[in-house]
């Protein structure tokens, strides 16, 4: 099926129809993946949660499916994980193998439920003994279970928002949880509730005898570009507790951007893939109710590959890059030139002839000066739009500036201008994903990430490539259409 509305992604996941927020539940297994996500069947705006769902073969191309999970007595389905019970620990499986959804029932408090499916996610029971984890009066925000298989302590860990901690429990069968500890105490962001971890193992580039733990947080409120957003902490776990080794101070970013929020990776990615696989709600609860969408409302981040790396500063950090898959989705060829010098005298720009809404940027660019450059996309002068990304050397940042990107007035949170220190830089190495609503920008190989919502007309289609004041080098710069994942 075709979705052509004004502002429909075509290469990101959407709801057929009515609200989305976070992913849940996503797990690869037996040649598929799911993704389940927040859903009101009932409206546009956020309401009385289910687990809508849709599966894929390949991450790019999705089919939507039923919904999985439905209130019940015990309260409304929110956010949460799913495995897959290799072992048949629950017992669910008859010996077998299946997949286990570990969710929050949204009632009187806010408990821990379980639900298994014996026929690859496509129906699902939800356990008669729920809650597996009850609720705690003196919590009130006390959701989000991610659980994962820790091997060297052989047993199930599941990380818990609770308040602004995260708390952990340990399970022999997914059934029966014991507290292990808690971490957050004075951590990180505090500007909001803790919301949506994940934890996982990573290698330091790419070795896999040199490994950390990541410890993903969402935060409701406070975050980078204002509202929510995602920070991460680097540390050690060892079944138990986490430890971090941040100060207490810092403040990983996994996105400079306002709309990457409730991000969750993959259980179950085969070993011999290996990749940590990433989808967020592409969203910020400042204005989520409010995107001038019809139909839908809400959708996913592009997957990203989350690897830790060395950075040139030589601490440890998260990158991140655009699934590989994308090169399915990769079509035309619309610009291309190498080593070429631009100087801020140069009329018409590089890009006049260029028109394209739906496509991918990849450029490389030296600064043999101080200079500051950039690329405008979905501009249209007619329209009075544009979408800024650029790199300014006098503030030794990257940034994206919304201020024109909006058809619509919908908002006074959306407009503005976001950005991260690049510092002591002469070459900028820019990824840019382009759709109808939104656009993803990785920088330096994936070091620095901004995450932004647009809503230009459909008209607006026009790209420049500006240089103010000087000149720069452009080693390479790439822009190719990108084909819609709906057929
Ligand atoms: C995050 C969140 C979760 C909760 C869900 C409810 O966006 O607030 O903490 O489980 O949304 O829809």
């Amino acid at each position: 099926k075709y979705y052509t509305e004004e502002y429909r992604p075509q290469f990101h996941f959407s709801p057929e129809k009515n609200w989305m927020n976070d992913p849940n539940g996503m797990v690869y297994y037996e040649g598929e993946y799911h993704l389940f996500y927040q859903h009101n069947p009932h409206g546009t705006e956020w309401g009385p949660m289910y687990w809508g769902h849709a599966i894929s073969k390949d991450m790019i191309e999705w089919e939507h499916r039923p919904i999985a999970l439905e209130p019940d007595e015990l309260g409304t389905i929110f956010s949460g994980s799913a495995v897959v019970d290799w072992n048949d620990t629950s017992g669910f499986f008859d010996g077998g193998h299946g997949l286990v959804a570990i969710f929050t029932h949204n009632g009187e408090g806010q408990k821990q439920s379980i639900a298994y499916s014996k026929d690859k996610g496509r129906t699902w029971e939800k356990y008669e003994g729920n809650p597996v984890i009850p609720s705690d009066p003196d919590i009130r925000d006390f959701r989000d279970p991610k659980v994962l298989w820790h091997d060297k302590t052989e047993k199930w860990v599941m990380a818990l928002a609770a308040g602004k901690k995260i708390m952990f429990y340990g399970s022999d069968n997914l059934i029966d949880w014991e507290f292990l500890s808690e971490f957050g105490e004075g951590a990180g962001a505090q500007g909001g509730v803790w919301e949506c971890p994940d934890l996982f193992e990573l290698p330091i580039d790419g070795d896999p005898n040199n490994t950390k733990w990541v410890l993903q947080v969402d935060i409701g409120d406070g975050a980078i570009a204002g509202g929510s957003g995602a920070q991460y902490f680097i540390g050690e776990f060892d079944g138990t507790s986490f430890v971090s080794d941040d100060n207490p101070e810092d403040i990983n970013w996994l996105d400079y951007g306002a709309d990457f929020y409730a991000a969750q990776s993959f259980s179950d990615i085969p070993s011999e893939d290996g990749r940590r696989i990433m989808i967020a709600w592409m969203n910020n609860w400042l204005y989520a109710n409010r995107i001038p969408t019809e139909e839908w409302r809400g959708a996913a981040s592009f997957p990203r590959v989350i690897e830790l790396k060395t950075s040139k500063k030589g601490d440890i950090k998260v990158f991140q890059k655009p699934i590989k898959e994308l090169d399915t989705i990769t079509k035309t060829e619309l610009f291309k030139i190498e080593n070429q010098v631009v100087k801020a005298s140069d009329i018409p720009n590089i890009l006049e002839d260029v028109e394209a809404d739906v496509f991918q940027l990849t450029a490389e660019i030296v600064m043999e000066e101080p200079v500051n450059f950039g690329f405008k996309v979905r501009k249209s002068e007619e329209e009075g739009e544009e979408t800024v990304i650029g790199y300014s050397h006098s503030e030794q940042e990257l940034f994206v500036k919304r201020t024109q990107s909006d058809d619509d007035y919908f908002s006074p949170y959306f407009n503005g201008r976001h950005t991260v220190s690049i510092e002591d830089e002469n070459i900028i190495k820019i990824h840019i994903l382009v759709d109808k609503s939104s656009i993803e920008v990785f920088a330096q190989n994936g070091e620095f990430v901004i995450t932004d919502l647009i809503f230009p007309s459909g008209k607006s289609k026009g790209l420049e490539f500006y240089v103010e004041n000087g000149e720069v080098l452009i080693n390479s710069l790439e822009i190719k259409s990108l084909q819609s994942i709906w057929k």
